[in-house]
């Protein structure tokens, strides 16, 4: 964050507060949410586009390497179910670790809470996805969503073979209202021929008696991470976990508060991995990424957000889709805090 940037309040305050004893940031009138538009979201991701040169296509899975760094787009879905695209909105990419909120809400639904967090924490993030964390001291993932955490829960989900994956394919399609959504089988194969460390996670919980099954429940894991879509539809899951698990067309079929603040408090703390903490500071939003590239945005009782740029940081969150979130944010006064 720059010394003289600007922070927007929600009320439009104008007041000061030292941050640091560097940092100044000043509170500013912010901008009406229902006045984002089209032209809003494009202003901004014309800002940011150039961010893609900074960052790096995630490449440890083969075929995602494969992406167009330059693509870019932008969605959000207003508070009335409108929704506002911009950049390469036909483009479509894979969600990977956005499916872990998916998938936490398709076991919790399915097991209950107390069930599925006696197995695992409620931890927030301060290391990579991919590390062992607990696992070898607690003996417990630390979040669902982390790597850990994550295959742990989808193997919770019950059913044989590809069942529990059929089920979070399906939640995504109805979240969505897009039963054209499918998983990428490239992006699969590859993920399952060089994820060893996520073998390695999948047999320690198994040693440990967390996990009861065979691969195929590795194999559910690495199908949700390859299901491919585009920003629209995750502003459209950002939405739908914004406001009560109700979709964006208003159909209250999943209506839950209760997994509407399970599912952001865990965007919220672990959403963005060891980012999580600054993130917050920064954006204040529950959200969650994907190493594909994809960012989706809950605005609590408000609007979702969805964000794609392929190029990432070094914590594997995309660089210009977080500068395009930032930027939002901050004309709009969306933090929660
Ligand atoms: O397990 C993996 O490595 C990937 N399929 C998903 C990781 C991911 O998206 C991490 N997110 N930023």
């Amino acid at each position: 964050m720059k010394n003289n940037s600007f922070l927007f309040s929600a009320k439009g305050i104008c007041t000061a507060a030292f941050l640091s004893l560097n940092t100044i940031v000043y509170a500013q009138k912010t901008a009406d949410i229902s006045t984002i538009s089209e032209k809003t979201l494009n202003t901004i991701l014309e800002k940011n586009r150039a961010y893609y040169t900074q960052g790096k296509v995630a490449d440890y899975i083969p075929e995602l390497g494969k992406m167009d760094a330059k693509a870019i787009a932008f969605s959000v879905v207003d508070k009335n179910g409108k929704i506002f695209n911009t950049g390469d909105v036909s483009k479509k990419f894979t969600m990977q670790s956005i499916s872990k909120i998916i998938s936490l809400m398709v076991a919790v639904n399915e097991k209950g809470e107390a069930h599925i967090f006696d197995k695992m924490g409620y931890f927030g993030s301060d290391k990579p996805f991919n590390h062992f964390s607990n696992l070898e001291t607690t003996g417990k993932p630390l979040n669902p969503m982390m790597n850990a955490g994550a295959i742990l829960t989808t193997s919770l989900i019950s059913g044989d073979g590809e069942k529990p994956f059929l089920k979070i394919l399906d939640m995504v399609r109805y979240i969505t209202k897009n039963q054209t959504i499918e998983y990428n089988k490239s992006v699969y194969e590859s993920e399952k021929a060089t994820g060893h460390r996520n073998r390695g996670m999948f047999y320690i919980m198994k040693n440990s008696g967390l996990i009861s099954g065979n691969e195929d429940q590795l194999d559910n894991y690495f199908k949700q991470c390859s299901i491919e879509l585009t920003a629209e539809d995750l502003a459209k899951i950002g939405y739908f976990f914004a406001n009560q698990c109700v979709r964006f067309d208003g159909d209250a079929a999943y209506k839950n508060t209760d997994m509407a603040k399970l599912v952001e408090s865990q965007m919220l703390t672990a959403g963005m991995y060891e980012f999580s903490g600054e993130y917050s500071r920064t954006v204040g939003l529950p959200s969650k990424s994907g190493v594909g590239g994809g960012i989706t945005v809950s605005v609590p009782g408000k609007i979702g957000i969805g964000v794609f740029s392929p190029s990432l940081d070094q914590h594997g969150n995309s660089l210009a889709g977080y500068h395009m979130i930032l930027d939002l944010a901050k004309q709009y006064g969306l933090s929660i805090f």
